[in-house]
């Protein structure tokens, strides 16, 4: 509540300011203009700016399956351009021993290797998207 109070501060003293430098406006507008500030965002439960602000930054939560669904899928579900099929365990199993583990392939996925782009074409991915997503499509732990 205090920082809802402090956020409410700031422009509340502008708008006053504003309206009584104008000389267009007498308590009662003031007042009237303040109160839908003060009803939606105090009661804490319809202020709509306050919730963009809380979900900016976790709005976009990445799971493996959405991060295949969006991005892998395309060629690791039909295994085009000789993709490791998702699923396919032993294709899996023999690329990680190729690559010294899930580390080694999630390295490759990150820089790319032949056909498959750098981060399956999610650039957005950090490492650790990317990890639970080679972990899903290859059942390695
Ligand atoms: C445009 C097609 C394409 C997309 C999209 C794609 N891949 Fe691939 N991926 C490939 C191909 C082709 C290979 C096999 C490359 C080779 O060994 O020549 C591969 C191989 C891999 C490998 C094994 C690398 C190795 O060292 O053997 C990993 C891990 C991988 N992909 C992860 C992913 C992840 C995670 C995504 C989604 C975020 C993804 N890929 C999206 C085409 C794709």
């Amino acid at each position: 509540m205090n920082l809802i109070m402090k956020m409410l501060a700031a422009p509340a003293t502008v708008l006053a300011l504003w309206a009584v430098s104008a000389q267009a406006a007498t308590n009662d507008d003031i007042a009237k203009r303040l109160e839908p500030v003060g009803q939606v965002c105090v009661q804490g439960k319809e202020c709509k700016g306050m919730e963009v602000a809380a979900s900016a930054g976790g709005g976009d939560a990445k799971t493996p399956d959405s991060v295949i669904a969006k991005h892998c899928n395309a060629c690791h579900g039909t295994g085009l351009l000789g993709a490791p099929k998702i699923g396919d365990a032993a294709a899996w199993g023999e690329r990680a021993k190729k690559e010294g583990g899930l580390d080694g392939l999630l390295a490759k996925a990150i820089s790319g290797i032949n056909a498959m782009p750098p981060k399956g074409t999610c650039a957005d991915c950090s490492d650790g998207d990317l990890k639970g997503a080679i972990q899903k499509m290859s059942g390695l732990k």
